[in-house]
């Protein structure tokens, strides 16, 4: 089916929900994606984080093939061998002692929040408190703790939300004054905010906050954990470990899949019946999540990610520096990059210009140009997309 065939078919028959680029990807390998007329690009969208290992990793493949040939989805009444392996690898590797499987980020998210109601519930706690440029998802709870820009329309949302700045620690302080509150939700790295960063100690002030009000911390790393950051978890670069941790997007390596995990001192306020899904934990997620585990560990992808994501911040302040009118800042930790414009116009400009140029990256809150290669991706890519970059904010800066 041709590009145009693609378009025209979304348009009439898929609800009109997202901006799409008029681009259809028909395959896909590594770092790369093509068209149905064979146009090449450089993926340094990777499905908004998802996929960390780039497009059909062989080990993804392979475990997708062959878990699909011996059982797809029994049920959560029964035992899931490869539930209780994926959520063993995951709590080695983290702070949890315990971990929820479900569909998607939004999805972790209201179970966590679920569960710090459930927490708070016997001593009348009940509110949450999240920061105002969030994005927590899409759903009535997550939405709820979510950015204002993005709860238009869908009002009444649920009750005991608190909105404060992120980063402010004295804002927290005086949410925190407020006994009802069971839960602080954070970012630990703002993604679709622009790819803010924490400022120091931020992190550590509000979990020893959070600590000291009996209020639990919930960090959402559905977008910069696995590995995303140069760290398998980004709470690791902050010397703090969460109650709750959300995950999504890149855990099942492009199948559905997302989960929060625990300590055993918190997971103990559900029990069975109080939540759960029909389709989250099924052995295709699961295996195919292993697989993108085992690799991240098995390839040395946590150290490439750092070396990588140091070489392309790097090249990106000296673009800063040259294009000195034009590029107000530009940040990363490990492979989640942000070039934020000093307009919206040029930041519009020059992402258009990549993608014409064969270089896809997102274009967030309007002024910022977020960039998510794989943890894989190969220094001449970087190379490749940096000349791209360059080359689009030399024609629309000379426009
Ligand atoms: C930090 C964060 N949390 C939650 C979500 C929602 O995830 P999903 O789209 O899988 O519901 C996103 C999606 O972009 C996200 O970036």
């Amino acid at each position: 089916m041709s590009t145009q065939e693609t378009i025209s078919k979304t348009k009439n028959y898929v609800m009109n929900t997202y901006g799409r680029y008029p681009i259809a990807m028909v395959k896909g390998k590594g770092s790369w994606v093509w068209d149905a007329e064979g146009k090449k690009y450089l993926d340094f969208v990777t499905g908004i984080a998802v996929n960390n290992l780039g497009h059909c990793h062989p080990n993804i493949t392979k475990a997708i093939r062959e878990q699909s040939k011996i059982l797809v989805q029994p049920c959560n009444l029964f035992h899931i061998d490869q539930q209780g392996e994926f959520a063993k690898l995951l709590v080695e590797n983290s702070f949890a002692d315990k971990v929820f499987f479900c569909n998607s980020g939004t999805e972790a998210n209201e179970g966590a929040i679920k569960l710090a109601r459930a927490y708070g519930s016997k001593n009348g706690k009940y509110k949450i408190v999240h920061a105002k440029d969030s994005f927590h998802g899409r759903t009535m709870g997550s939405l709820s703790a979510t950015s204002k820009n993005y709860q238009a329309g869908f009002k009444p949302l649920v009750p005991g939300f608190k909105p404060i700045a992120y980063g402010k620690m004295e804002a927290l302080e005086k949410a925190l004054q407020d006994e009802k509150v069971c839960a602080v939700i954070l970012e630990p790295i703002q993604g679709e905010n622009g790819v803010i960063l924490p400022p120091d100690n931020y992190l550590k002030k509000a979990r020893a906050l959070c600590t000291k009000k009996k209020a639990l911390l919930i960090l959402d790393e559905v977008q910069v954990g696995m590995g995303r950051t140069g760290k398998l978890f980004a709470y690791e670069h902050y010397g703090i470990k969460p109650d709750i941790m959300t995950l999504s997007k890149a855990l099942g390596g492009g199948i559905p899949c997302g989960a929060f995990l625990t300590t055993n001192k918190v997971a103990k306020y559900l029990s069975p019946g109080m939540h759960g899904t029909t389709l989250g934990g099924n052995p295709l997620a699961m295996s195919s999540g292993k697989a993108v585990l085992d690799t991240i560990m098995d390839e040395g992808l946590l150290d490439q990610t750092t070396s990588s994501g140091t070489y392309f911040l790097e090249s990106l302040q000296r673009l800063k520096e040259k294009y000195k009118k034009e590029i107000k800042d530009v940040r990363a930790k490990g492979l989640i990059l942000g070039m934020e414009f000093k307009n919206k116009e040029t930041a519009k400009a020059v992402v258009e210009k990549c993608i014409q140029e064969g270089l896809l990256t997102i274009l967030t809150i309007q002024k910022v140009m977020r960039i998510l290669p794989p943890l894989n991706v190969k220094q001449k890519e970087i190379a490749r997309a940096l000349k791209i970059i360059d080359k689009a904010l030399l024609e629309v800066t000379n426009a």
